[in-house]
């Protein structure tokens, strides 16, 4: 992995029409992996800061289903923000990279696509450790 490269943009397939538009993503098609769980984020209060963290292992997708958000992406040597306000667009996160979601708007949903099940050991909670981790690999 390139060090600057800390999110690829993937633009999700859409079907417009006179009823409305339709998005689809399928496994290992439409994204760089087997999809194994999806969670969504919601119900945003006082635009707390969510999802800070890095994953070991994890791949994501990330999503914005309404509203809009900012996805802030650092990995050590670089950073950068991303705004998410339309459903036709995903983030893909690899491992490895320190991401959090910002400035939920009220109405927000974050959608995320993962290529892990859910656990608790793959997470790194703690900036510090996070720098410290990646600084040693
Ligand atoms: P948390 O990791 O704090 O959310 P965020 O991604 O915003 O940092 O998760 C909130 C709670 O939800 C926490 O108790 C763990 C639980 N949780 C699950 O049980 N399964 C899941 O897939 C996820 C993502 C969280």
């Amino acid at each position: 992995m390139k060090l600057n490269n800390l999110y690829n943009i993937i633009n999700i397939k859409y079907f417009d029409d006179e009823r409305g538009s339709l998005c689809a993503i399928e496994s290992n098609k439409d994204i760089p992996f087997e999809i194994k769980r999806i969670y969504y984020i919601f119900n945003n209060k006082n635009r707390l800061v969510r999802g800070a963290h890095a994953h070991k292992k994890l791949k994501q997708v990330i999503l914005c289903l309404s509203g809009s958000f900012e996805v802030e992406v650092k990995n050590g040597y670089y950073s950068s923000s991303y705004e998410l306000n339309t459903p036709k667009i995903g983030l893909f996160i690899s491992s490895g990279i320190w991401r959090e979601i910002k400035n939920m708007t009220k109405d927000a949903v974050c959608c995320v696509i993962a290529s892990e099940l859910y656990d608790p050991n793959d997470y790194i909670h703690n900036y510090h450790d996070y720098l410290r981790e990646i600084k040693n690999d």
